[in-house]
């Protein structure tokens, strides 16, 4: 019921996070909480420098002493905005006509963008890539802007769907399957509250709840 929890998280998981960790706040009352929002390369740094007790996040890369636990699916959408003319496609769009759009992308080390290199790589696609942007709030600004097309993590785009400021496309292929991760380094025993976390996370306790997320 004590305890200090570090965490951090991949800004695109915060949405679900923070619920998560508002329900599990509930339980653990007597604890206190430190939760980091921020971008991979910064998530990968923390882990190296044990400034964290656990993150949420993409996959990390395979070389490192990490232990790595899969808890949710993470699908990858092409957004656009509702006038766009591929909005009223009846069929999926073939990756040859998305190969003539513009899309608006994240910066090189997050994972959205290495998950959708590597999808359109590997189909022998090259994208045209246009403005690079740090966040996904600005990735969704720019396509409801016109800038392009993108692609984002379902999971930051509930009230943009809602008030119907974007929509997401049906592309051959997609979406991108990914999973969210609970990480920490291999060699770290985890404090108590840590595991707990880890369990409430990664149990029945908490699938209702990452349940309301699509
Ligand atoms: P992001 O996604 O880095 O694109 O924000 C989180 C992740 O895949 O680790």
């Amino acid at each position: 019921q004590r305890g200090h929890l570090r965490l951090s998280v991949a800004t695109t998981a915060n949405s679900f996070a923070t619920r998560i960790l508002s329900a599990f706040s509930k339980r653990y009352t007597g604890t206190s909480y430190a939760l980091d929002v921020t971008n991979r390369k910064s998530l990968l740094g923390q882990l190296a420098n044990n400034q964290t007790d656990m993150v949420i996040m993409g996959k990390p890369p395979d070389d490192l002493a990490l232990s790595v636990h899969p808890f949710m699916q993470n699908p990858l959408v092409v957004i656009a905005p509702p006038d766009h003319p591929f909005a009223q496609a009846k069929r999926p769009i073939s990756l040859q006509r998305i190969q003539a759009e513009t899309f608006v992308v994240r910066e090189p080390d997050s994972g959205t963008r290495i998950a959708m290199e590597r999808f359109f790589a590997e189909r022998g696609i090259a994208l045209k890539t246009g403005m690079e942007m740090t966040s996904n709030s600005a990735i969704k600004q720019a396509v409801a802007a016109g800038l392009g097309l993108g692609i984002v993590s379902i999971h930051t785009l509930e009230l943009e769907l809602e008030v119907k400021r974007l929509m997401i496309l049906k592309v051959q292929g997609f979406p991108i399957l990914r999973h969210w991760h609970v990480v920490y380094c291999e060699d770290k025993r985890l404090p108590p509250i840590a595991q707990a976390f880890l369990e409430f996370l990664t149990g029945d306790e908490s699938k209702h709840l990452l349940a309301q997320h699509r």
